[in-house]
């Protein structure tokens, strides 16, 4: 791949916002400053307005994470992870996606939502609804899980191992297939006046799921969405997390600190997506980023000052302990991260190794500072020239399509995006000006509003050569 397209145009970049249902979501301590706006996440004008800011900068989507645990890896306990307000208190990410269809037009949304613990029937039924209400824009961030406190609070001793959640997400994904492809046919409901007849029954099909983990014999209860299988959103790097994105995923989201990690991961997902028989840019690839700017280099690099005397070490750390499964209380700041087995995210511990392999190697310390903004993702700081010459260089080099920027504060971080980086992005003529019409996943992929032929979910489709649903 390059990172331009035949004629020599340079490649487009894209955007999406990082956000979550909790204050200051991977920018520890942050909530604390005057104009972070994050502790009203619990409002719906906090939500209406952030995404009608980002439908103004044309921003593909917003990205709402979600944990069903408290971070209690670092010192055992979750002591650190409530007093920093680290991800703790978080409310539910489903609700808010209504609201904010409502004030806007093309805006996607991109909501996360685990496979351990909520049966996929109901599920199934909340993600039609969506995708019902914002008129095909819904999309959903598939995620196993890595908190051990999530697993306990739902009545297991621990989560299932790392591979295993994700055959374990196999067997989900595949009863939502069933559901959402196949047990509908398109013209089932005729809503005919005359005759008195809504749905015709014979085009509504039982999916006779019977499986390891699940059993679902009946039909689905939701009609047919515009998108039906909302677009679907992976972000876990490990190899077998690239396998279940080669076979599943529409967009996916990785983090890495630096472009050379960025695009080894970016060349084995693309081989990954061509191993599974589909096209290698069929999956929108966006590397975690924050950007911090304003006016100047001078202007910006005074308020990257300013927002680090708000952040918490404790916090980054207490994050950083949960995603790599260690608790990093019992290190020195000084001391290497070292290869470490996690039960976590295991990407997480991958890249640094990488960065090792390059001459890099990271302390504890440099874990605190580097994860106060942004979390997982490096942050830069610069003049909107500065920055949309560096995303420009980042695109072209690792071949990602775009970034999902977290924020350093909310929604100040994206408003400087929208005023800063886009105008020029737009100038150069490397962002888009407007949306696409249609569904989300025409807006991403120009190939119509459902799966395409090659996507392992057309598979199951009524009629279609894994379909198990039955008349
Ligand atoms: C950018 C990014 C965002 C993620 N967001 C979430 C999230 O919101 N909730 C969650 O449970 N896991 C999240 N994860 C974790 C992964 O989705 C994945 O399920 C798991 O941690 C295993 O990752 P691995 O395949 O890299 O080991 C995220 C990972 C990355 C890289």
């Amino acid at each position: 791949m390059t990172s331009a397209d035949p004629n020599g145009a340079p490649k487009q970049i894209r955007f999406n916002a990082f956000d979550m249902n909790c204050v200051a979501h991977q920018s520890s301590g942050l909530w604390r400053h005057p104009q972070d706006r994050s502790s009203t996440y619990n409002t719906l004008e906090y939500w209406t307005e952030l995404a009608k800011l980002l439908e103004r900068g044309t921003f593909d989507g917003i990205f709402i994470a979600d944990v069903l645990g408290t971070y209690d890896v670092y010192g055992s306990s979750n002591v650190a992870a409530i007093r920093n307000g680290a991800q703790v208190p978080v409310n539910d990410p489903l609700m808010l996606v209504s609201a904010m269809a409502l004030v806007t037009e093309h805006l996607g949304f991109g909501v996360t939502a685990g496979t351990a613990y909520e049966h996929p029937y109901p599920f199934a039924r909340r993600l039609t609804t969506l995708d019902h209400l914002t008129k095909g824009r819904v999309g959903w961030n598939v995620v196993t899980g890595y908190l051990p406190s999530a697993a306990r609070n739902m009545g297991h001793d621990d989560q299932l191992e790392h591979d295993d959640r994700y055959d374990h997400a196999d067997e989900y994904l595949e009863v939502l297939y069933k559901l959402w492809e196949g047990s509908w046919e398109d013209d089932a409901v005729v809503k005919d006046r005359e005759s008195g007849v809504f749905t015709d029954p014979a085009k509504v099909h039982d999916i006779q799921h019977q499986g390891k983990h699940f059993s679902v014999p009946g039909i689905h209860i939701s009609e047919p969405s515009p998108q039906r299988t909302p677009v679907i959103y992976q972000a876990g790097a490990s190899s077998r997390g690239i396998a279940f994105a080669a076979g599943n995923a529409e967009a996916i989201f990785i983090a890495g600190p630096s472009k050379e990690v960025l695009k080894s991961t970016v060349g084995k997902i693309r081989d990954a997506l061509e191993a599974a028989g589909r096209p290698r840019d069929s999956a929108k690839i966006y590397a975690l980023l924050t950007i911090i700017t304003d006016e100047t280099s001078e202007k910006a690099q005074a308020k990257y000052q300013d927002y680090l005397s708000y952040t918490s070490a404790e916090g980054a750390l207490t994050f950083m302990s949960g995603w790599m499964g260690v608790d990093l209380s019992k290190y020195e700041l000084d001391e290497p991260v070292g290869n470490v087995k996690s039960n976590a995210i295991q990407s997480v511990l991958s890249n640094l190794e990488h960065e090792k392999e390059l001459g890099r190697e990271w302390t504890v310390g440099d874990l605190a500072r580097e994860g106060a903004i942004g979390g997982l993702g490096p942050y830069v700081v610069g003049s909107g020239e500065e920055i949309a010459d560096l995303l420009q260089e980042w695109v072209a080099e690792t071949d990602i399509d775009g970034f999902n920027l977290a924020y350093a504060i909310t929604p100040g971080t994206f408003e400087d995006v929208v005023e800063h980086v886009i105008p020029i992005l737009r100038e150069r003529g490397v962002y888009p000006t407007s949306y696409a019409e249609g569904t989300l996943r025409e807006k991403l992929h120009g190939r119509g509003d459902r799966l395409p032929a090659e996507h392992k979910g057309a598979g199951y489709r009524w009629g279609a050569a894994n379909s198990t649903a039955q008349a």
